[in-house]
């Protein structure tokens, strides 16, 4: 069986940081469906360009497009062992629908963290944010800043800070967050997944609780 762990978690509060370490630790392959979006907005393809439309406002992209896309990707290699899920599902329409593709892949969702902290840290840590232009390593200016300005220590590309990451985009993003996406919480604990974890803590402090949660 397939080992899918899924991070759930308001934007900002370190999802794709974590996903990354443990995509490390585990050999899981990392899915985020932001990034995704990103990579098809830099490719220019139609989905990209939808993808945009939506993300700039701080909303959703829609259900049906996000789904093919996530199905899609599930379906490479490298995701025949499980995957970190980071961003998706984010609605009770798409952990539906994640359900009925790990029935077809052989997979199940053993782990839902759930990583959490307060508003003011979320956006404290969204407008400090730098991205990576090739494959979106996270920096932030001021608790992760990168060895040489604005390059990635990882792969020598140019850093950048996200559109939607400007204040207002941010509060609207945890106001959808709140309204669309907080109900999974109460959908994962019912099937006995979810650990609640604390985000407000420095990243070491977040991956010591998400690996020795997940040794459990
Ligand atoms: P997405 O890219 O998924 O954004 P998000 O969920 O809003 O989350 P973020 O990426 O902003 O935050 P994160 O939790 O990954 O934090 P990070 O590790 O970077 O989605 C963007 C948009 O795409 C959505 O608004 C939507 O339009 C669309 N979309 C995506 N998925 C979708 C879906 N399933 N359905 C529909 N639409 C979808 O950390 C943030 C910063 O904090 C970094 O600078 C980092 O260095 C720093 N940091 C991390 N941890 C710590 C720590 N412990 N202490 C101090 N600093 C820290
Ligand atoms: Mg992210």
């Amino acid at each position: 069986m397939a080992t899918f762990i899924v991070l759930l978690g308001p934007p900002g509060v370190g999802k794709g940081t974590q996903a990354e370490i443990l995509a490390d630790t585990t050999k899981l392959a990392h899915v985020s469906s932001g990034d995704l979006f990103r990579e098809n907005l830099k490719n220019q393809t139609d989905l990209g360009k939808l993808a945009k439309s939506f993300m700039d406002k701080g909303e959703l992209v829609p259900d049906d497009v996000t789904i093919s896309m996530i199905r899609e990707r599930l379906s490479r290699p490298d995701c025949e062992a499980g995957a970190i899920l980071d961003g998706f599902p984010r609605t009770p329409a798409q952990a539906d629908a994640l359900e009925k593709m790990l029935a077809e892949f052989q997979g199940r969702v053993d782990y839902v963290p759930f990583i959490n902290a307060a508003e003011a840290i979320l956006v404290e840590r969204a407008s400090g944010r730098w991205t990576c232009r090739a494959q979106g390593h996270i920096y932030h200016q001021k608790f992760g800043p990168p060895k040489r300005t604005n390059i990635c220590d990882v792969d020598g590309s140019e850093l950048y800070q996200r559109d939607d990451d400007k204040v207002e985009t941010v509060s609207k993003r945890i106001k959808v967050y709140l309204e669309q996406t907080m109900p999974l919480v109460e959908y994962y604990r019912q099937k006995g997944v979810l650990v609640g974890i604390d985000g407000s803590q420095t990243v070491e402090q977040v991956t010591e609780k998400l690996l020795s949660a997940l040794k459990k």
